[in-house]
């Protein structure tokens, strides 16, 4: 997720660009560039780093204009750097272009413009765009009309999402934008025109804004704004009057980043699956750099992590055992390192990390290559030192997570899992696995599906925010379940531990009755988790087990499914596939923590005693 601003008018345009940019800068710091017309061509400036850097850079750059397109980037494709940091050009220099998003089909768009002569300086998907614009403009120099023209035609053959702005030393006195995908704001003010990623970038200019919808295309100058299609035909868009104040338009109106965050899960899981669901019934992972004999002869799993991310490993190891047909295991990655791990070759550990700077995980990695095994970073930061160090690297597309309580990005590690499980069979073809046609098919249909249930879990925040405040007052909770409902407990209870200060145990609940159940009493709380037909029965007998004591039950089950008559109350979820049914549960989960949390008046953001990347052993 990166930030995009631009600005037209009578202002410093690079500096007003800039400014704005600052307010983004949660979006992504790892580069950032800002482009602006000057006599003979499109002028780019970018540094690696935060925005600082390039304000240094600019200290030394004659910027005078009234137009400027400026950007900061959250890696995707290529690593943080100066040649990969926005805006991009074309190979005549006279256009510039900066984007947010993912362009799926980039590499056959980049070997097609290769074969005709283009020649890239970036390894981002981004400068794609730029050569693909300029191969559609006519020759000599075109006027607006000919550059938004090139502009739709090009957009017209990208697959995946974006928001770009782009200028022209053709054009020198317009802005050309897009979106499909990845948001992009207009603001209206009195003779000068703004965009952005976000509100937050231009409301100390005007509140007046426009926000573009999948599909518009537009033209701005300082005081006029035309929208079409991509086939150019006119579109209307009316203006909205922004209300927020500051601090929660960075939220983008939420009061907490981790509520905005656990809203972003949906995308997050569409943008991780973006460009790796290659039809016919396959997976594809373009960029995970192992061979087809390497992946071919991976005999061992190993899943590592720490926290939220070895969470995501325990619910990994139930779909990879269930599909390769073989043992996997998980372990904490503060274990593993000196648990002198017996690897070789053949082994594939897996290490789960959002940061991809936690100091037990990279530790973790650091032991198991010496000992000959094959290292793939499931990470959320490109250009992170596990991201660098691992053999191969699958990345998650989350975007960056700034609540210290992790909720998107373990959606997007359970993503990213099933996709590798599906890929791992692929690598397989004539081992006997446990995945069908059929399996994979339901897979595969459950994934392409996933962001629109996410969508419906969230509908129903209204009842689990009441429910969060009857249960604010219990001391401890349990959060029971079995097999894949087991794996998911795990990390709903330490979404409540972590900002609500509540003791919340997960335990296979087949053995509350070997011991935990003493503990059960009046006032302590049980959500029990009845996703898993193949185990609801088992878990019934578990439930009343705990009624019978006294405790409150909060059963979890699935639509269409029959209320455990032993529930106090009852969180009802989207039906999905057994092994996608953690991924749709943890959202009300994630909602049920944050809502308990906030009913007792926690510090939700930043809970106290943690931090966001624990980079300390
Ligand atoms: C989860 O909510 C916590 N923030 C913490 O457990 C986190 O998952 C853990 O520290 C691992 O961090 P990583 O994913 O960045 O490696």
């Amino acid at each position: 997720m990166c930030g995009i601003t631009g600005y037209l008018g009578p202002r410093s345009a690079v500096d007003t660009a800039l400014n704005n940019l600052k307010r983004l800068e949660y979006r992504g710091y790892d580069s950032a560039g800002v482009a602006y017309p000057n006599c003979t061509h499109v002028q780019v400036v970018r540094a690696a780093g935060k925005i600082a850097n390039l304000e240094g850079v600019l200290l030394a750059t004659p910027h005078a204009a009234n137009v400027a397109i400026a950007h900061t980037r959250w890696a995707t494709h290529g690593g943080p750097s100066e040649s990969n940091a926005h805006p991009h050009g074309d190979c005549s220099g006279r256009i510039a272009v900066v984007h947010n998003g993912i362009i799926e089909n980039y590499a056959s768009l980049r070997s097609e413009l290769v074969a005709s002569g283009h020649q890239f300086a970036s390894e981002t998907d981004t400068e794609v765009l730029a050569h693909l614009i300029e191969a559609n403009l006519p020759s000599g120099q075109p006027g607006p009309e000919e550059i938004a023209g090139a502009i739709r035609v090009a957009l017209r053959r990208v697959r995946g999402s974006y928001a770009i702005a782009l200028i022209s030393q053709d054009a020198p006195d317009m802005v050309f934008v897009a979106r499909q995908d990845s948001p992009l704001v207009i603001g209206i003010g009195d003779g000068e025109t703004f965009l952005a990623s976000d509100i937050p970038a231009v409301m100390r200019y005007t509140r007046k804004v426009i926000l573009l919808e999948d599909g518009d295309f537009a033209t701005l100058t300082s005081e006029r704004i035309g929208i079409t299609d991509l086939h150019g035909v006119p579109v209307l868009r009316f203006p909205i009057e922004v209300t927020w104040d500051d601090a929660a338009a960075e939220k983008d109106g939420y009061e907490h980043f981790m509520l905005k965050e656990i809203h972003e899960g949906p995308r997050t899981v569409r943008d991780t699956l973006r460009g790796r669901m290659a039809g016919k019934g396959r997976v594809e992972l373009p960029g995970v750099a192992f061979t087809p004999q390497e992946w071919a002869g991976f005999q061992r799993f190993v899943i590592v992590g720490c926290g939220t991310a070895y969470h995501a490993g325990v619910v990994g190891k139930r779909l990879f055992e269930q599909l390769l047909h073989r043992p996997v295991e998980t372990a904490v990655a503060s274990e593993f390192r000196y648990s002198e791990p017996i690897l070789d070759a053949q082994t594939l550990v897996i290490l789960v990390s959002q940061s991809g700077e936690t100091a037990d995980t990279l530790a973790a990695m650091r032991a198991a290559k010496p000992k000959g095994a094959k290292t793939l970073a499931i990470v959320n930061v490109v250009g992170s030192t596990l991201a660098r160090e691992a053999d191969a690297t699958l990345l998650t597309q989350a975007g960056p997570e700034i609540g210290v309580a992790s909720t998107k990005a373990y959606l997007a590690q359970l993503t990213a899992l099933t996709l590798l499980g599906l890929f791992l069979v692929q690598t397989r073809p004539c081992e006997p696995t446990g995945a069908t046609q059929e399996t994979i098919d339901t897979l595969l249909w459950g994934l392409h599906g996933l962001p629109a249930v996410l969508e419906r879990c969230l509908q129903d925040e209204a009842q689990i925010a009441s429910l969060a405040e009857s249960l604010a007052q219990h001391s401890s909770f349990f959060y029971l379940g079995r097999g894949y409902d087991y794996a998911i407990s795990l990390e709903a209870a330490l979404k409540l531990k972590e900002i609500s200060y509540l003791h919340a145990e997960a335990y296979p609940a087949g053995e509350m009755k070997h011991g935990p159940l003493a503990l059960v009493e009046s006032g302590v709380a049980v959500i029990g988790f009845c996703t898993q037909p193949i185990t609801n029965e088992k878990m019934l007998s578990n439930l009343k087990e705990v009624k019978a004591r006294e405790g409150t039950i909060i059963a979890v089950i699935r639509e269409g499914d029959r209320v455990p008559d032993c529930a106090d109350a009852v969180i009802t979820v989207p039906n999905a596939a057994a092994a996608l049914m953690p991924i749709v549960t943890m959202v009300s989960m994630q909602l049920l923590a944050y809502y308990v949390a906030k009913a007792r008046g926690c510090e939700i953001d930043q809970p106290r005693n943690l931090a966001k990347s624990v980079t300390v052993e």
